[in-house]
């Protein structure tokens, strides 16, 4: 059979990102286009500059993402988009981008989940293995995701409230560390002391949910309260100390799940899928287990089109086709 070759775009949130991937698994090109140093001012992400410079960059990334992969508009078989969750502007320019793309070159134009896509990340790395258990780590999301087939998703646990990256990135505000704070906190956490004692949200006992509201709150009081008895706290041991309370709860609850599922494979994926302390502590929990412990790179981690190309593909596979009604759903369920 001919190869498949599937040209993705990204723009959900702040990086604008096009890539080509060919059967669904080989990189040919991935291009992504960063944003935060527009946004680091603001200590977070502003919809409005996100969409103006997805506009400005959008055909700049694609004209190198062609250049990159080498290949011409003859050989690219369906173009995949980001159909949601994330800002609706943002959202917007890829879609209007892969619509313009599949008319102009009359192929077919695939829609893509956001989070199908941070899981498929990992297809870039190893081939998937049913069933199995996904942990989605990210600034905007954190789930267990139980899959017993391609392109198929079962959310067995969410957060309740903070995303663990958001998480991450409010208590680095606290501690008055630039945004993205999560790789700021990663890193004081290596040095620091995880003595402080901060509170663990187990929920209830059969939940797969995570909390990470209280947790951050709890850390706000303790510098502010040591502040006011002019106590000195190292930045350095709270960070260590509240990384310790995530990551021990997301380990946990992903090995019961993992287990209670009877998964051949544990698919991390998600920005937070970078931090150090987590995948240190992966490893350790899963090291010598039957359960294969899967993490992308940290390109693949974090916001890319490749991810996007790879879930696109199972879903072109299966016939999956978008027309010109498509629009960008900030809330898209998976
Ligand atoms: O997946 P992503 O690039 O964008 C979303 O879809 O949200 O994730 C970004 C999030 C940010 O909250 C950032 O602080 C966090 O991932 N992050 C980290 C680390 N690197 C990035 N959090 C903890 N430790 C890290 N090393
Ligand atoms: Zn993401």
């Amino acid at each position: 059979p001919n190869d498949e070759v599937i040209l993705a775009i990204e723009t959900s949130c702040d990086e604008t990102a096009v890539a080509i991937v060919k059967n669904g698994r080989e990189i040919l090109a991935n291009v992504v286009a960063s944003q935060i140093e527009s946004h680091k001012r603001f200590g977070g992400v502003v919809p409005e500059i996100a969409s103006r410079h997805h506009v400005e960059q959008i055909t700049i990334v694609l004209e190198e993402a062609l250049h990159q992969g080498g290949v011409t508009w003859k050989e690219i078989d369906a173009v995949a988009v980001t159909e949601g969750p994330g800002l609706v502007g943002a959202l917007l320019i890829g879609v209007n981008a892969a619509k313009a793309l599949s008319l102009a070159n009359g192929i077919p134009l695939v829609n893509v989940h956001h989070i199908a896509g941070h899981i498929y990340a990992n297809r870039l790395v190893k081939e998937m293995q049913f069933p199995l258990i996904a942990l989605v780590v990210s600034g905007g999301h954190t789930e267990l995701i139980y899959m017993k087939e391609h392109g198929v998703y079962e959310v067995i646990g969410e957060t309740r409230d903070d995303a663990a990256g958001e998480a991450y990135d409010k208590v680095a505000r606290t501690l008055g560390l630039p945004y993205p704070g999560g790789p700021q906190i990663d890193r004081l956490a290596q040095i620091g002391k995880p003595e402080i004692p901060l509170p663990r949200a187990w929920l209830e006992p059969d939940s797969y949910d995570f909390s990470f509201s209280g947790l951050k709150s709890a850390v706000i009081n303790k510098l502010h309260n040591s502040k006011q008895r002019g106590e000195h706290v190292a930045k350095e041991d709270l960070a260590a100390s509240f990384q310790a309370s995530v990551i021990e709860v997301l380990v946990e609850k992903t090995a019961r799940a993992a287990g209670a599922y009877d998964a051949k494979q544990l698919l991390v994926a998600g920005g937070v899928a970078a931090n150090k302390g987590l995948r240190q502590a992966l490893e350790e929990k899963f090291g010598d287990s039957n359960i294969e412990l899967v993490i992308p790179p940290l390109s693949l981690c974090t916001d890319n089109a490749a991810m996007i190309a790879a879930a696109g593909s199972i879903e072109y596979q299966k016939g999956k086709r978008a027309d010109m009604t498509l629009n960008g759903t900030p809330g898209l369920p998976l």
